[in-house]
């Protein structure tokens, strides 16, 4: 691929997520990268003779970063959305058979090719809101050749759209049907873990720790091959019920803490010491009629910061928006808007270990938003409507 010459977008709104900027601003990219960022009267004059593009006033943000989702997955569960309406509860689902594991009949069913043209649309529909990084995650394979499909499918979709892809290998889900969890543990997820690591497949390890997953010290034993192998990880904690997993997360120094809702003060102070993101996922929280909230309180109070996500799943959170995600935040969990927009960006970066985007700095990846509106609190504040006007993804617009 040919260098891009330096370019100069001005006229522009910055909400760059690092040095506010008043008035007009300019961001100089060479190449994939940003060069400079500021007020447009303060531009170096060594950019004088770049091409430039006006942007006629409107709002450049860090491109998008969806840090949790399901995306790669067989089928949907709309009879299971028709069952909730009729009273059933998640759990209820799940333990009826239905949930997690009636999606890993559907993905063992499905073809590499089919569930790359099943996960096409949902991601195209992220990459519309401006998303340029997507976390996808393995877990409705369960058995060794699934979980590993499902992360080549989530490698290819990263060749099939400009958009950088960031897997996480999820083995510890659910416990398949007829299976003890700890045999399951050691006959098929940790062995996946290895064989997916040796394949280069696996850039962080996820799990589910919940009644009806796994338990702490499970998931302890599968985040040890975790740090053998020397992969960061990160769990699905606190979503249904307090099980302590928001602390085992900390433990291990994970990069994130997903849902939390049933999070208390002590497990904010610990993720706050281990340095752990906390992952809202509002579209679950909604889905599921939650009314737990998330110590958001806490989060604030001990400096947790907190990402936002899809989560898109087919359970859960049929959700592929982050832009209702940020409304979501804001509305159910009273997120500001600056702190949604900072949720879907330089937290999310954190929430997936990358320090290279996220931001609007010198030296970070050219992935930028152009959006049309005046004020980064529009982002959050409509529900159902794209204002984006132009994705950049490595410097390149796409
Ligand atoms: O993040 N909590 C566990 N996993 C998913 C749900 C997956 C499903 O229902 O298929 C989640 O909400
Ligand atoms: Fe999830």
């Amino acid at each position: 691929m040919e260098t891009l010459p330096p370019k100069v977008l001005t006229n522009a709104r910055l909400a760059t997520m690092a040095d506010p900027v008043a008035g007009r601003g300019a961001v100089v990219m060479g190449g994939e990268t940003v060069l400079w960022a500021g007020a447009e009267s303060a531009l170096p004059t060594d950019f004088s003779a770049a091409e430039t593009q006006d942007m006629g006033g409107r709002l450049i943000t860090p491109a998008l970063i969806d840090c949790h989702t399901h995306i790669v997955h067989g089928g949907h569960r709309a009879r299971e959305f028709e069952m909730r309406l009729e009273g059933a509860s998640y759990e209820e689902v799940a333990r009826a058979g239905g949930g997690i594991v009636s999606t890993v009949t559907a993905t063992r069913a499905a073809s590499e090719d089919e569930l790359l043209a099943q996960a096409l649309p949902r991601m195209d529909a992220l990459i519309a809101e401006g998303a340029t990084t997507i976390e996808v995650k393995s877990g409705y394979g369960l058995d060794i050749d699934t979980e590993l499909s499902m992360l080549r499918v989530a490698r290819r979709l990263g060749d099939a759209r400009p958009v950088r892809v960031r897997t996480s290998f999820l083995g510890a889900h659910a416990v398949p049907k007829g299976q003890g969890a700890d045999a399951y543990l050691d006959d098929v997820c940790i062995p996946a873990l290895r064989a997916a690591h040796a394949q280069g497949l696996v850039d962080a390890v996820d799990g589910f720790c919940e009644g009806i997953a796994f338990s702490p010290d499970q998931i302890a034993r599968v985040f040890d091959v975790a740090v053998e192998l020397g992969l960061p990880v990160k769990l699905h904690a606190e979503q249904l019920s307090h099980l302590g997993g928001t602390a085992l997360a900390a433990r291990y120094g994970a990069l994130s803490a997903d849902h939390v809702e049933y999070a208390t003060d002590d497990d904010a102070r610990a993720l706050a010491a281990s340095g752990t993101v906390a992952v809202l996922l509002p579209g679950a929280f909604y889905s599921i009629r939650e009314t737990q909230q998330p110590p958001v309180a806490a989060f604030r109070a001990h400096g947790v910061p907190m990402a936002l996500a899809s989560d898109c799943n087919p359970g859960s959170s049929p959700l592929t928006s982050l832009l209702l995600t940020m409304n979501m935040a804001c509305t159910f969990f009273r997120l500001t808007p600056d702190e949604a927009l900072r949720g879907v960006t330089v937290h999310a970066a954190r929430a997936l270990g990358l320090t290279d985007c996220g931001v609007i700095a010198p030296g970070k990846r050219a992935d930028l938003a152009v959006w049309n509106v005046e004020t980064p609190a529009e982002l959050a504040y409509r529900i159902g409507f794209n204002p984006l006007h132009q994705r950049i993804f490595g410097g390149r617009t796409c």
